[in-house]
């Protein structure tokens, strides 16, 4: 059936209406006219699969994957780079206009790569290696343009091993090489020349160094199970942004609630008297208090633990800088913050949905500026910093 897309939704999606029935319409753009066919029916929606697109939205560019129709990879990286821009500004502004009803005007900082920025991919496996599909399924490709030439030769010579025992595999790339992770069961040997390490469910099996990765005058090690920021290329421009808006000064405490690796804290370190980082996962902890010494940084400690569990305890700061995962802060961390007396609050954040629902539960809080930063070029994801301020 042929169908106009109207609008997109948060997650990108198209847009449609077809007999007061919205259809949502994954990689349909906004002006597109395309013919579809219905792929799953709701009671109060459906979702279209595109087969045809018989007229081009202006907003469209060309795309220079192969697997792009199929693949659930990138479902934005067929809109211009500005058009993508502009669709995260907007997202956020809606989000924020539909849930606290306020008007926001985010500063939009780009990504300074839009190809080959992730440093961290996972492949799945089942009747091949490759990436989850758009409609289900695994996709076998040859070669994902997030990841570097490196990373997909790197995939191309594990797709030519034994793979029937192997679930996932992930590979992270650091400035000094790669880091394989299997998940499964996988015979190495041909590989151990093209990684620094590789680690078999959870254990390190092989290891010639720790992978390192820069952002800006720091060095920063990070073990295969700790989190790191996914775009290298636009790290420095995020915690830049928490710089700017932290206004520092050498008589500030700050405390980096889901510090990961200490790279927020050691970042700011040198603006601040101290710096307190807290983290869930232990390899992330001990690399954030390696990397406060192999960066010679003496004004940063390191406690592991879960937030809501340290936060009454923890927070004795002038500023608060919190990184949650995509969930956002649990309900009592929430309450704690909201009755410490805070300063500053620096909330860094890649789920906008979470981000609003916690603000409306810090009423102790008045909204400040806001920053979208796009780590995620070609998706519709994006990270945000927003920051409150004590009423
Ligand atoms: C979005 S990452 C931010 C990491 C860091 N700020 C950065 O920029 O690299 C969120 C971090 O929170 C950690 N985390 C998740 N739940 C946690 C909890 N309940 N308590 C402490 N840390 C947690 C994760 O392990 C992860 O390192």
């Amino acid at each position: 059936m042929k169908v106009q897309i109207i609008d997109m939704d948060h997650k990108g999606n198209g847009i449609s209406k077809l007999d007061n029935k919205v259809i949502f319409i994954p990689k349909g753009i906004t002006g597109d006219t395309c013919d579809i066919s219905i792929y799953k029916n709701y009671k109060n929606y459906d979702i279209g699969k595109i087969n045809e697109i018989t007229k081009n939205s202006d907003l469209r560019k060309e795309v220079l994957c192969p697997y792009f129709s199929v693949c659930g990879g990138c479902n934005i990286i067929n809109m211009d780079y500005q058009e993508q821009l502009k669709f995260k500004e907007n997202k956020v502004k809606n989000v924020f206009k539909k849930y606290l009803n306020i008007e926001i005007n985010p500063k939009v900082i780009g990504s300074i790569k839009q190809y080959g920025y992730r440093n961290k991919i996972t492949y799945h496996n089942d009747t091949s290696l490759g990436l989850i599909g758009e409609f289900g399924g695994v996709i076998d490709i040859n070669k994902c343009l997030l990841v570097s030439n490196k990373v997909n030769e790197l995939y191309n010579e594990i797709k030519e091993l034994d793979l029937s025992n192997v679930k996932l595999i992930t590979i992270r790339e650091c400035d000094n090489g790669l880091i394989l992770i299997v998940t499964g069961k996988l015979k190495i040997d041909n590989l151990k020349g093209l990684c620094i390490e590789i680690v078999i469910n959870n254990e390190s099996v092989y290891k010639k160094e720790d992978g390192y990765i820069s952002i800006g005058e720091l060095k920063y090690k990070v073990s295969p199970n700790a989190f790191f920021q996914i775009n290298t290329s636009n790290i420095c421009q995020l915690y830049d942004e928490v710089v700017r808006y932290g206004e520092f000064s050498k008589n500030d405490n700050v405390i980096d609630l889901y510090c990961g690796v200490g790279s927020i804290s050691l970042y700011i370190a040198k603006y601040v008297k101290s710096v307190l980082g807290i983290e869930i996962i232990p390899e992330a902890i001990n690399d954030a208090k390696d990397n406060a010494k192999i960066n010679n940084i003496k004004n940063a400690e390191f406690v592991c633990g879960d937030v809501s569990k340290l936060i009454s305890n923890s927070i004795d700061g002038d500023i608060l800088i919190v990184d949650p995962p995509r969930i956002g802060l649990d309900r009592h961390t929430t309450e704690v913050i909201n009755e410490k007396k805070i300063k500053k609050l620096i909330y860094v954040s890649c789920d906008v949905m979470t981000l609003v629902r916690d603000i409306k539960l810090l009423t102790n809080y008045k909204l400040g500026k806001i920053s979208v930063i796009d780590m995620f070029p070609g998706t519709h994801h994006c990270e945000s910093i927003t920051v409150l301020e004590r009423e």
